[in-house]
């Protein structure tokens, strides 16, 4: 990683207060002053501050049951951003993989990790992400099939992979993608002739939602490596 960012990682200093011990020649690697907050460093490389040796925070992996109302950001904008009330340290270090819409609700992971989200996110592992839709009209007769095909949605070059519908009440389903274009699930729907009300993921990969809105958890060591294996 770049020597600001590991040295903000190991300390409460901001990435601006990082930079300026860098540049000021208050940091070494290795044995050897380096004033170049772009350089790479290993984790496993010897990294001092005034002489005393910084060890990086381990990466955090964490579960969170999002509120409606709430944005996937790090900071507030138009809607309260759903760290807001959580008392999470560092936010600023963390990302969501896979954001959800600020009206929607449900399971959201977190990290500072992101060779572990890139597998939950990239289309090419298959991570499946699971969703409660409520619906404004009965589900056609073979929306299932539709959607197991793929659809071509509106501004796209290729239909979207395969995805399995299982309806619950003609206006209730939960749908099984295993993508993350933008407004997926509402674009989905709106291309064959309904419209979502109501959105909740449930699941994604092997991890459940298992805590109440607002809160959150960290996973365990078994989920976080559930998606490496992916
Ligand atoms: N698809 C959507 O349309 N919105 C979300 O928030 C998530 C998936």
């Amino acid at each position: 990683m770049r020597l600001d960012k590991f040295v903000c990682k190991s300390t409460s200093l901001t990435r601006s207060d990082a930079i300026q011990c860098i540049q000021h020649g208050k940091v070494s690697v290795n044995g050897e002053t380096v004033k170049d907050e772009r350089s790479q460093v290993h984790e496993n490389n010897s990294v001092t501050l005034n002489g005393t040796a910084l060890t990086p925070r381990p990466f955090r992996y964490i579960l969170m049951h999002k509120p409606a109302g709430t944005i996937c950001s790090n900071v507030d904008e138009a809607y309260p951003s759903l760290f807001n009330g959580t008392r999470i340290e560092h936010t600023e270090e963390l990302h969501i993989a896979g954001r959800l819409d600020a009206d929607t609700t449900g399971l959201v992971l977190i990290t500072d990790d992101g060779h572990w989200s890139f597998n939950i996110t990239t289309p090419t592992k298959h991570c499946e992400k699971v969703y409660r839709v409520g619906l404004s009209r009965p589900i056609r007769d073979d929306a299932a099939a539709l959607f197991h095909a793929g659809i071509l949605l509106q501004g796209e070059s290729k239909p979207t992979l395969p995805a399995e519908l299982y309806i619950v009440t003609p206006k209730e389903v939960i749908l099984t993608i295993t993508e993350g274009k933008f407004h997926q699930v509402k674009r989905m729907f709106s291309a064959i002739g309904n419209r979502v009300t109501s959105l909740h993921r449930e699941r994604i990969g092997e991890v459940l939602l298992d805590v109440e809105e607002g809160k959150w958890r960290y996973l365990s060591e078994n989920e976080v490596a559930s998606f490496k294996a992916a």
